[in-house]
């Protein structure tokens, strides 16, 4: 509990500016005092407001984190109200116009832009760490062949974690990344990997053999050099496209305290690997809310199909049936600075490689939601996800590989706060509290005496293959299983009975909606549908 927090009798007579609140608990008349810093209170202060001494103490409610701050930091900032966003100080406008990738990430994690020696050093560096290990190549190859890039990306980067055991804080010990060389080892490794680890599983997915880094190209134009070469000796990306993916690399960098960065920072408090810490950033990165959301948007697109749909759709998005993808922010509630970028880089790409027919549709249904009262009342406007799938879709890039290409620069986000963090004097383990409404004190019944109500499976229901239901059915063994009991069989009727859905599905991770619902329908004999 805070030393800082005082009690003090209210007589209302604040005179003196002073740099605190005064809390009033008005079920004792008790005011307290507690200090202001930075605009922020310390949670931890309103534990000493209780009814009576033997209470736990007062808690702050905040699911989603609404208005929590869990750490001080000095990399991203921004206005939410007003669109601005900067790197360590400096406009993301003039990042993404004057600088490349790997300069931003210098930035980011070291605190502010390199100079020629160090932008070149570091550039090698990272350069110098792009190859991966065979084993590692090999579990890669063991996915299925239409696996989704994101899940072996996930899976390979905490695999990775296998291979540097001396990078390991649970094998080498708790304190090793106060040594920096360590530290910087892990930066330089998973910076220059990621870009390989995402292009193997690219290749994966399209059948075609992986290609080894090569260190005489750009950052950017390695990656895109990995993903398209065939057998040519001398292979080079056009520059637009390299460009426009380092513009897409510098803007999707950090942001601040975004659900997958939160996650980093989570998950490193408890002193784990950074391997493991981005594979579970990266878990974070890949729902639809977060850095799905621009493979969301395009499926949306696609769905809504021609402009004449969009006033329907926009119906059922106000009926709360549909929500608009790439809009909406937690934090802007103006303009994302990120979008109106990305509108620029799209016309870069358009005039390459022609403009993509979901280009009207989105600038449509933007410009119809900008002047309808439901998104203008809840400060709804285009994110940086509304038009990075367009500008990935025009580049030839397939809508699963989306969240790839945010984890890849995302990843020097995550770094800059892994570093910020481990060097914070404040660092504990990251442990919320919970209101607890659950039941207390129940008195334990034995199995046989357990009640038997007449719907006993409901609870643990699920879709049922026909290759299940044929097994559950059968003797296995000579022994019933606990589904192929009688009573299991009668209560299951007109209820789909418990099985392993997982092992009924059949592949379904890349395909459309349409194509998941119909192999669904295939599967378990009935009509389902992903926009319920
Ligand atoms: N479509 C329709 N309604 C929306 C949307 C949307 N995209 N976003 C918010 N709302 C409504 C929401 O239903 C709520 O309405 P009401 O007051 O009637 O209940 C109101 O606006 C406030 O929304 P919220 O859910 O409290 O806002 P949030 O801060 O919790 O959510 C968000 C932020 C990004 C998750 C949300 O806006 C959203 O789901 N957007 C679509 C997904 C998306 O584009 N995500 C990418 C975010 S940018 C990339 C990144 O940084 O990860």
């Amino acid at each position: 509990m805070s030393t800082n927090t005082t009690t003090t009798s209210n007589t209302g007579d604040n005179k003196v500016k002073k740099n605190t609140f005064t809390v009033i608990d008005n079920r004792t008349g008790k005011s307290y005092e507690i200090p202001i810093n930075n605009e922020t209170l310390k949670a931890i202060d309103f534990r000493a407001i209780k009814e009576s001494p033997e209470d736990f103490g007062t808690m702050l409610y905040d699911p989603g984190y609404y208005n929590t701050a869990v750490c001080k930091s000095e990399i991203t900032y921004i206005d939410g109200d007003r669109g601005i966003l900067e790197y360590r100080g400096y406009p993301i406008e003039e990042l993404a116009e004057k600088s490349s990738f790997l300069e931003v990430a210098y930035l980011l994690i070291y605190g502010d832009l390199p100079n020629i020696n160090q932008l070149n050093l570091w550039t090698t560096k990272i350069m110098n760490h792009t190859f991966i290990h065979e084993n590692l190549i090999q579990l890669m190859k063991s996915f299925r062949y239409d696996a989704h890039p994101m899940g072996m990306l996930i899976s390979s980067m905490s695999a990775m974690s296998t291979f540097y055991p001396e990078a390991n804080p649970a094998l080498a010990g708790v304190d090793i990344y106060k040594n920096k060389l360590l530290m910087n080892k892990q930066i330089f490794r998973i910076l220059g990997k990621l870009p390989t680890i995402a292009a193997c599983a690219y290749r994966h997915r399209i059948g075609r053999p992986y290609n080894n880094p090569t260190d005489t190209l750009s950052y950017t134009e390695n990656f895109l050099y990995m993903l398209d070469r065939l057998s040519e000796t001398s292979y080079k990306p056009h520059p637009t496209l390299t460009r426009a993916l380092d513009k897409l690399f510098i803007i999707h960098a950090d942001h601040e305290l975004n659900c997958s960065t939160a996650t980093m920072r989570q998950i490193s408090s408890t002193l784990v690997d950074p391997y493991t810490a981005v594979a579970g950033s990266a878990g974070a990165l890949y729902g639809p809310l977060h850095g799905g959301a621009n493979e969301a948007v395009l499926r949306m697109l696609e769905s809504i199909g021609t402009k004449d749909n969009i006033p329907n759709f926009l119906q059922l998005v106000k009926q709360k049936k549909q929500r608009l993808m790439g809009f909406g922010h937690r934090v802007y509630k103006s303009y994302d600075p990120r979008a109106k970028i990305l509108k620029k880089v799209t016309e870069e790409v358009f005039e390459l490689l022609g403009k993509n027919p979901l280009m009207e549709i989105a600038t449509e249904l933007e410009r119809i939601a900008l002047s309808d009262s439901y998104f203008i009342d809840r400060q709804l406007y285009p994110n940086v996800d509304f038009y990075s799938g367009i500008i990935y879709k025009s580049m030839g890039f397939p809508t699963d590989m989306f969240p790839v290409l945010f984890s890849i620069p995302r990843a020097a986000g995550w770094l800059a706060h892994w570093v910020e963090e481990l060097q914070d004097p404040d660092l504990r383990i990251f442990r919320p509290r919970q209101i607890y409404l659950g039941k207390r004190g129940c008195k334990y019944v034995p199995l046989s005496g357990r009640p038997m109500p007449q719907d006993t499976n409901a609870v643990l229901s699920s879709y049922v293959s026909g290759f299940d239901k044929r097994r559950d059915v059968s003797e296995i063994d000579g022994v019933n299983s606990p589904v192929n009991t009688q009573q299991n069989l009668s209560a299951s009727v007109g209820s789909p009975k418990l099985t392993d859905e997982t092992k009924a599905i059949p592949k379904t991770a890349s395909g459309s909606k349409s194509a998941i619902n119909q192999s669904i329908e295939q599967s378990f004999g009935e009509k389902f549908s992903l926009n319920n």
